[in-house]
Order: structure tokens, then C-alpha cells, then sequence
């Protein structure tokens, strides 16, 4: 099949990529993250999650972000919502997307979520439906699509049948997670084309983490199966506090490159998004994990001080 002339990126940085920060990140530099993202050409950003505070204590200010981040013409800021307090906290902030998570393994709903995939679906149903009456976009992510912290290898057929339930309740797109990023490409092409015999394609969104490597080979993988719809985290930030020892999403950064190469337009400035990357690795007391951002910041030193 022919690679996607078009690809979209979900920036997931704010969110996924700051959810599991040990240290206090102040809402102002959320903030100016996100306003970095927009001039960088980021259209869809997930800015926060609507979460209990006790379970992600960095996503406490969740609705402090939504109401200091300028919400541009053009630009999707979606946010996280587990359940009906989450929707009515995130309608109250003025979000015009949400999401929706859920996973494929029983053992990480209960742990990241607190109740069995059943439960998950049943307490989604009435938020989906609430969102979609309030004109709402809902996304759906379904987590361990390519392995379990707990439960080791997943079922793709466990994986179709969770994204199937979400798309059918009215999620217009339904995210894969590689949560633990231990997913090699066949194992992708395999899960995928198990989920595109039970919704379509173009509803899915493949969402890497590169704990092991593997994402931007995964993603590769994703494209010549023609998904056309990737989250990313600027500078490779994250983890998921519900899986230990996962690393951060794929980096934006490497994406752009990839499709770069590829001849894949995105509309992102490469040069603007590494320096978003070198400044909240900077903010965060640490070197960007991006291996792309990291070249090109080099190669910006060299030339300014040449
Ligand atoms: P629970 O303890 O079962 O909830 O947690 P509960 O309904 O029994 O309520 C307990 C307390 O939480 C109550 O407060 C509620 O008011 C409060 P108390 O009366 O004890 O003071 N509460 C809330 N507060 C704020 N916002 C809310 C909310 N709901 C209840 N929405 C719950 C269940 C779902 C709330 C909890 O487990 C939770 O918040 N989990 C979120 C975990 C999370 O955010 N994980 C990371 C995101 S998922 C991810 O990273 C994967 C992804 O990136 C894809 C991938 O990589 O695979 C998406
Ligand atoms: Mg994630």
C-alpha cells in the first residue's frame, strides 16, 4: 500500500509527557509549552488531563491550564477525562475535545483506572454520549495494545474488541497505545490489521512510547498499513505512572523527521519544535531525549558560533 501523502500529529507532551514528572512543574510553564507548540505548527494538542489528583497529582491544575492557555483559531487542545466528574470539570474549563482511556488488559485498568475493562466502557458510555450532545469531539485511547506491564503479550484480538466498543459509543478516533513501548513492527502490523477488521483504519491513531526503540520503526510499520494519525511528545518526554519504566512517547521531533524523509508533509517547523524541546528539557533539568532535536541543536550552536 502507499504511504499517507497527509499525516496528523497529536502532540501529547503537556499531557502524557508531563503526567509522571516527579517534580512540580509549574502551571506557567505548561502553559508556555503549549503556546511554544502552537507557533512550532502543533494543530492538535492534548494540554491536561481532568483526572483525580491524588492518583496524578501533576495534573492538578487541569483547569488553571485550560483557562491560562490562549485557545487559537485552528488548534484542537483536547484533554484527558476518566469519567462524568472528569466531563463536567473539563465542560467547566471550556474544552471543546476530550478523550476517553481505556486498556486492553484487564490487570492495568484496574491499576491505572481502578475498574475491570467492562466497568471502563460502561462509566465511558455516559460521558460519550454527554460530550457528543454538548458538540464534544471524543477520542478513545486503549492502552497495552502491544503488551502489558503485568499480563506480559496481549491478545490483538483483546485489543480489537476495546477499540471496536470505543468507536462504536461514538469516538471519532481511536488511539493505540504501545504503552510500555515493547512492540516491534510485525508484532503492529499484526494488532493493527486485527483492529482494522473491526472499525476503520482512518479512525486510528498509533500512539508509541520508545521505551524499547522501537517506536519510529513501529511507526513505519503503521504507515505502510496506511494509518495516517500519530501522538508524539516534544523532546521524548513522559512515562506512564501506571507502568513502570515507561520511557517517554516517541519524540515529535524524530516523527517529523521520519516523515520529512518520507516526503510527508505535517505543516510543523522542525527548527522551532526542537528549540520547544531543548527548552523544556532545559525547564526540566534535563538533556532532550530526542535524538533529531539534539542534532539540530548542535548544529545550530556550531553554526552560531562559527
Ligand atoms: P477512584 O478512586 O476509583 O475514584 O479513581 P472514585 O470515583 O471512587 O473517587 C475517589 C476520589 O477521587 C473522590 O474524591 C472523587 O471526587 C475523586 P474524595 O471524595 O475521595 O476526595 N475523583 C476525581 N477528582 C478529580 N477528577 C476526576 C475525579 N474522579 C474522581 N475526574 C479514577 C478512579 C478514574 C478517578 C482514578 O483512577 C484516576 O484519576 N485515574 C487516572 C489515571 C491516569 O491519569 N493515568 C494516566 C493517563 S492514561 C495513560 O497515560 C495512557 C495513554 O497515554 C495511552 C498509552 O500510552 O497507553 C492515554
Ligand atoms: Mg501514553
Amino acid at each position: 500500500m502507499a504511504l499517507p501523502s497527509k499525516v496528523k500529529i497529536v502532540e501529547v507532551g503537556p499531557r502524557d509527557g508531563l503526567q509522571n514528572e516527579k517534580q512540580s512543574v509549574p502551571t506557567a510553564t505548561k502553559v508556555e509549552l503549549i503556546r511554544r507548540l502552537g507557533d512550532a505548527g502543533l494543530k492538535s494538542i492534548e494540554a491536561t488531563a481532568f483526572v483525580s489528583p491524588r492518583w496524578v497529582p501533576q495534573m492538578a491544575d487541569a483547569a488553571d491550564v485550560m483557562a491560562k492557555i490562549e485557545h487559537r483559531e485552528g488548534i484542537a487542545y483536547s484533554v484527558l477525562v476518566p469519567n462524568m466528574k472528569g466531563f463536567e470539570a473539563a465542560l467547566a474549563a471550556g474544552a471543546k475535545e476530550i478523550a476517553v482511556f481505556g486498556a486492553a488488559s484487564e490487570t492495568f485498568s484496574q491499576k491505572n483506572i481502578n475498574c475491570s475493562i467492562a466497568e471502563s466502557l460502561e462509566r465511558f458510555r455516559p460521558v460519550v454520549a454527554a460530550a457528543r450532545e454538548a458538540d464534544i469531539k471524543v477520542r478513545g485511547y486503549v492502552s497495552c495494545v502491544l503488551g502489558c506491564p503485568w499480563e506480559g503479550e496481549i491478545k490483538p484480538t483483546a485489543v480489537a474488541e476495546v477499540a471496536w466498543a470505543l468507536f462504536d459509543m461514538g469516538c471519532h478516533e481511536v488511539s493505540l497505545g504501545d504503552t510500555i513501548g515493547s512492540g516491534t513492527p510485525d508484532a503492529t502490523k499484526v494488532m493493527i490489521e486485527a483492529v482494522a477488521k473491526r472499525m476503520p483504519l482512518k479512525k486510528m491513531a498509533g500512539h508509541f512510547h520508545d521505551t524499547w526503540g522501537m517506536a519510529i520503526a513501529n511507526i513505519y510499520a503503521s504507515l505502510e498499513l496506511g494509518l495516517s494519525v500519530f501522538d508524539a511528545s516534544v523532546g521524548g518526554l513522559g512515562g506512564c505512572p501506571y507502568a513502570a519504566g515507561a520511557s517517554g512517547n516517541v519524540a515529535t521531533e524524530d516523527v517529523v523527521w521520519l516523515l520529512r524523509g518520507l516526503g510527508i508533509e505535517t505543516g510543523i517547523d522542525l527548527a522551532k519544535l526542537a528549540d520547544t524541546a531543548g527548552w523544556i528539557s532545559q525547564e526540566l533539568g534535563r538533556e532532550t531525549q530526542s535524538k533529531v532535536a539534539r542534532a539540530l541543536l548542535a548544529k545550530k550552536a556550531a553554526s552560531l558560533a562559527a
